[in-house]
């Protein structure tokens, strides 16, 4: 494989380049750390746990509700839109979860006896870190609505287990990216809703700003692994991510949701699909990523096709 620039630890001979990643590479993990080192969080003394929740406070801005724009959610009253929108934070902060599981996996087999002295190593790990207390603040979030766990349905839990176990390079990055874009776009809202409950609002600003490196880093390993990449191996690789995005868009909000706020589930997810405001809330978000994509020839037909069926193109 090309290298564009030796690094010392290709000339300790750990084989840190494999993927191409250069000094300069390296600057950016750099930055990120310095960044890190300066504003961090933890959740467990950052967030008051103990307050009562008010129960006027809405889980997520009425507006991110899978319902909001419907006549179902005009026939709703009010508790119920209330109750609705917890649950559904919920289900995507345990997706969250799920998918950080993913992530971890996937970045401590990236980094398997890659050099310790690198930025990019130290960085890694510190993003693992990272991903550990969200995820428990998520789980504690979770608790304290009172809202039990919804977990991806069988077949999507398998496919998950073998991405962790396989993906690398792009489509690992690739897969970390997607999830961590949306999930910022909605928790940008999230932490500015005034009639959203502050746990939601106090973990929302949290993430956003500390997902804001681990996105920097994300493009940044992106754009080291499709360096070199062939056409095949892009489009392959598009596809993959493409699908990864359905999964985790198509899961974000579990069907049980409905059924826990006395709905009818059928009715509630034939308003979901057919809701125009849902689908130019995801467009919007994803203008961003989308750009990115095809700034790294990682938008092909075929992936765009998967993109526009979840409305994020
Ligand atoms: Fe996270
Ligand atoms: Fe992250």
């Amino acid at each position: 494989m090309a290298l564009t620039r030796q690094t010392p630890a290709d000339r300790n001979g750990h084989g840190a380049a494999e993927h191409g990643h250069t000094a300069a590479d390296d600057d950016v993990s750099k930055r990120l750390l310095e960044s890190a080192a300066t504003l961090s969080y933890d959740p467990m003394t950052e967030i008051d746990w103990d307050a009562p929740l008010p129960e006027e406070h809405y889980g997520l801005n009425p507006e991110w509700s899978t319902l909001y724009g419907t006549r179902l959610w005009d026939e709703m009253t009010e508790p119920q839109r209330v109750a609705l929108t917890r649950h559904e934070v919920c289900s995507i902060m345990n997706t969250g979860i799920w998918f950080e599981m993913i992530l971890q996996q996937m970045v401590l087999r990236d980094q398997y006896l890659k050099n310790p002295a690198n930025a990019e190593f130290q960085f890694a790990l510190t993003e693992i870190a990272d991903e550990c207390r969200h995820s428990i603040m998520f789980a504690r979030a979770c608790q304290k609505m009172g809202v039990p766990a919804y977990r991806p349905n069988k077949v999507i839990a398998q496919a998950g287990r073998a991405f962790k176990a396989l993906a690398k390079g792009e489509l690992a990055y690739g897969g970390i990216l997607v999830a961590e874009e949306v999930l910022d776009v909605m928790q940008r809202d999230w932490m500015r809703g005034e009639n959203v409950l502050e746990i939601v609002r106090g973990s929302s600003r949290i993430h956003v700003v500390e997902e804001s490196r681990h996105m920097k880093f994300a493009r940044q390993e992106i754009r080291e692994r499709v360096r070199h990449a062939g056409p095949a191996r892009r489009r392959a690789s598009a596809t993959g991510i493409a699908i990864g995005a359905y999964v985790i868009v198509s899961s974000m909000v579990h069907p049980g949701v409905y059924k826990a706020v006395g709905l009818d589930v059928a009715r509630a997810l034939d308003e979901v699909k057919g809701n125009e405001h849902r689908k130019a809330m995801m467009r919007n978000s994803s203008r961003h990523l989308m750009a990115f994509l095809a700034e790294t020839g990682l938008i092909t037909s075929r992936s765009a096709a998967i993109y526009r069926r979840v409305h994020m193109l």
